[in-house]
């Protein structure tokens, strides 16, 4: 049974265009039936203003069935609003309640230039699907659906990606602006299915082609607004190459002679490159051996603009090394844990890289133990020949974690007393 809401107030972005002033408009909307989507709220206000002869609010849509993506707002505060799972045409004014103010914007992210109102421009996402996030299929008669048989596990994954309609909610919503998961939504469900497999490395190519175009027009325009030399630009990744979703790291020599991959604690997984360019204080093509982690950014970024670091944090400051000068900092050593694929922890020291797989199903698993120096790939486990590093390192390992509010960041070091006779840590 249908209900009326009533007095929802909206609050409602208004822009004449990219580059006009935009502000909030106040509008009353004094009934709606509960029944009404969303949109067809907008649909009656704008009724409403075009016989008051003001101009309508314009906003962006087309199927209304949630499967075109272009009914993109960000409804008090979030992309395509409360309703989880569902595009802004999918929601209903059941979904508020009688008094309610709701604030309308558009897409907020630098990549998504407002043209009025509430519609902006996604043309930044039509670039990536145009570099690659296609196939090129004859047309002609239907085929035979039946023609390619596809593993049903196989199927599924690429359906769960298909199911991307390309809104660009996932850029809103992000903190950087980024469209990581429309790019991967984009190339993994084509590279999982035989059809996609003709040009799956043509696709990956030109993807990559484009974000190297994109990071040299924002290298242009740092310059052309000449902030150049106020302006520190990191380049890196968060993990090695992945082999997921239909993704080949042998096609690029992804992680080169290092072994292993992205949830992989050898090298392949997670050492990474870093680029750093800041014209005035880095010297061009200059190349460093610290040894350094993501969790150093924190202190860097931090020192950088003149605030404090928590004195919580494992980070150090890499500034003296992008500055080329004396001082650095090492670290003590570096540790990794990772909680899925029965745990997995590592610790780097020096030339030492410890490692040891199974830890929440055996927290005794043997650690293996490798010379970096003289064996990047971690070929070769030399836990035999070292001992008393081994048991360093061990020690390292079970002192170097903090417990997590989370249970299942909190797996066991060590054995339980009386289950194989060891020592439980705490
Ligand atoms: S991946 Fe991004 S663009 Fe695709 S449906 Fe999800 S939020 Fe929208
Ligand atoms: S209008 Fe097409 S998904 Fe909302």
């Amino acid at each position: 049974m249908s209900h009326t809401l009533t007095n929802i107030t909206l609050k409602i972005w208004r822009q004449d265009g990219p580059d006009g002033q935009g502000r909030f408009e106040t509008h009353q909307i004094p009934q709606i039936s509960d029944e009404a989507s969303f949109l067809e709220m907008l649909d009656i206000l704008n009724e409403r203003l075009i016989e008051e002869g003001r101009e309508a609010i314009v906003f962006d849509h087309d199927c209304r069935e949630g499967i075109c993506g272009t009914c993109s707002l960000m409804i008090d505060g979030q992309a395509h609003g409360p309703q989880q799972g569902a595009a802004t045409c999918q929601l209903h004014m059941r979904t508020f309640s009688s008094g309610d103010e709701i604030v309308i914007e558009p897409w907020r992210a630098t990549a998504f230039p407002i043209i009025k109102d509430l519609m902006v421009s996604r043309a930044p996402l039509d670039r990536i699907v145009e570099s690659g996030g296609f196939i090129t299929a004859p047309t002609g008669g239907a085929p035979d659906a039946n023609l390619i048989p596809i593993p049903k596990p196989v199927s599924d994954a690429a359906m769960d990606n298909a199911a991307c309609i390309g809104c660009g909610a996932c850029v809103a919503a992000c903190p950087n602006g980024a469209a990581s998961l429309f790019t991967s939504a984009k190339l993994t469900h084509l590279n999982l299915l035989p059809q996609g497999q003709a040009e799956r490395y043509k696709r990956a190519e030109a993807m990559v082609e484009v974000m190297d175009d994109d990071v040299g027009e924002l290298v242009a325009k740092v310059k052309e607004l000449g902030i150049a030399n106020n302006t520190l630009i990191m380049f890196t990744s968060d993990n090695g190459p992945h082999q997921e979703g239909g993704h080949d790291p042998a096609y690029f020599n992804s992680n080169g002679s290092q072994r292993g991959f992205k949830r992989d604690l050898y090298e392949g997984g997670i050492h990474v490159p870093m680029i750093a360019a800041w014209p005035g204080h880095i010297a061009a093509g200059t190349q460093t051996d610290h040894l350094s982690a993501f969790w150093d950014v924190l202190p860097t970024v931090a020192e950088l603009v003149g605030q404090p670091v928590p004195d919580t944090i494992d980070g150090v400051s890499f500034v003296p090394t992008l500055l080329g000068k004396k001082g650095q900092e090492e670290h003590k050593y570096l540790y990794w844990e990772f909680h899925e694929k029965k745990g997995r922890v590592a610790l780097r020291q020096g030339q030492w890289k410890a490692v040891r797989y199974n830890v929440a199903a055996d927290p005794d698993s043997p650690l293996e133990l490798f010379d970096l120096s003289a064996d990047p790939g971690e070929t070769v486990n030399v836990a035999d020949q070292h001992p008393e590093v081994v048991t360093k390192m061990n020690a390292q390992i079970k002192s170097a974690r903090t417990a997590s509010e989370l249970p299942k960041f909190n797996f066991p070091l060590v054995r339980k007393r009386g289950s194989h006779g060891g020592v439980r840590k705490k």
